[in-house]
């Protein structure tokens, strides 16, 4: 057993067990990534629970597959591969419980072919990544990360009119590709910066045009019309390369694009050539092509583009909130009920 596997909790006899009555076998539920302890508490009390311990490296792919394989219920983290070679050997799973709303890494068909029932975690991290989103355009409009850096190089000699001068953001345009709940919830904070709110879908969201004022354009209107692209559409094979060196060539010069929704919607290669051609003014991206880049990555060399490591929902009380619900839908899935988000 590798030395980052704790057993957290192994066969404990349920505390209304008789003298001699034989054990029933508990489920077996694996956790790729280390969580705590008060979380897994009501998990803990119905199986037996393991989980990989570390907070930053991720599970072999090897442990997972094997781990996998015995398990009752996998919580998984939206870097893991659930796919069908994972699938087809985990005779005993019931339940993938995805600590992410998006779900890309897993196989849905072959899941539904094997009976696995595959769970995320919507709504509950709706805000979190709006803010992120949001926070994410103003830092790459105002150059924040840069000016940072230049502080902290003590390269500040005095102030001075073009000192890292920015974009504006308030009252200018934005477009939304992918107006589910984060877009519409950044279509809200967009209405408080007195912004234009633009927006393209699947289908047409008229609760979003008739609430949040936005109007719906096709792709190519809103690249054209938008000064900041905002790409929060979830990676289908729809959407694999949706932006490519035509959709940069399409936006403004002035245009900053946002990418907070999977690195693969983007021909990475092509954002880079766009980006030193100054086909677009900047590129504030939450994802990437394969994570994590490396600190060579060609899109760090470029001071009109800030990086971020996939921290959409990463703060602490919506991360609880996302691990509690994964826990809530595997015990679910355990007791034979309904778990509440279940993908399919
Ligand atoms: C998700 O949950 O899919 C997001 O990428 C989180 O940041």
């Amino acid at each position: 057993m590798s030395d980052k596997m704790t057993i957290i909790e192994l066969a404990i006899i349920p505390v209304n067990m008789k003298q001699g009555e034989k054990k029933m076998t508990r489920p077996y539920v694996f956790i790729t990534r280390k969580l705590s302890e008060e979380i897994l508490a009501p998990l803990k009390e119905i199986a037996d629970v393991q989980m990989w311990n570390s907070e930053s490296e991720a599970v072999p792919r090897e442990v997972l597959l094997e781990e996998a394989q015995k398990a009752d219920a996998l919580l998984t983290m939206l870097s893991d591969k659930v796919d069908r070679e994972l699938l087809s050997h985990s005779r005993n799973l019931k339940v993938v419980a995805n600590l992410a709303v998006g779900y890309d890494n897993i196989d849905l068909e072959a899941a539904s072919e094997t009976g696995v029932i595959v769970c995320n975690t919507p709504d509950v991290l709706t805000e979190t990544t709006a803010d992120l989103t949001f926070a994410l355009l103003l830092a790459t409009a105002r150059r924040i990360t840069e000016a940072q850096e230049y502080v902290k190089e003590g390269q500040w000699q005095s102030w001075s009119p073009y000192l890292l001068a920015g974009a504006d953001v308030h009252h200018k345009s934005i477009g939304i590709i992918g107006m589910g709940k984060i877009g519409q919830a950044v279509a809200r904070r967009a209405n408080g910066f007195g912004m234009e709110v633009l927006y393209h879908n699947r289908n047409r969201h008229l609760e979003a045009e008739r609430e949040l004022g936005a109007s719906y354009r096709s792709f190519e209107q809103l690249l054209e019309q938008s000064d900041f692209v905002v790409c929060l559409t979830p990676l289908t094979e729809a959407t694999r390369h949706l932006f490519d060196r035509d959709a940069f060539k399409l936006m403004k010069k002035s245009a900053f694009f946002i990418n907070v929704g999977r690195g693969q919607v983007v021909d990475e290669e092509e954002l880079i050539e766009a980006l030193q051609q100054n086909e677009i003014a900047g590129a504030g991206l939450d994802v990437f092509y394969q994570e994590p880049i490396g600190s060579e990555h060609p899109l760090l060399k470029m001071p009109q583009v800030v990086a971020i490591p996939h921290i959409g929902s990463a703060s602490v009380e919506t991360r609880t909130t996302m691990m509690k619900l994964c826990c809530d839908n595997i015990m679910a899935v355990l007791h034979g009920k309904e778990p509440k988000t279940k993908v399919r």
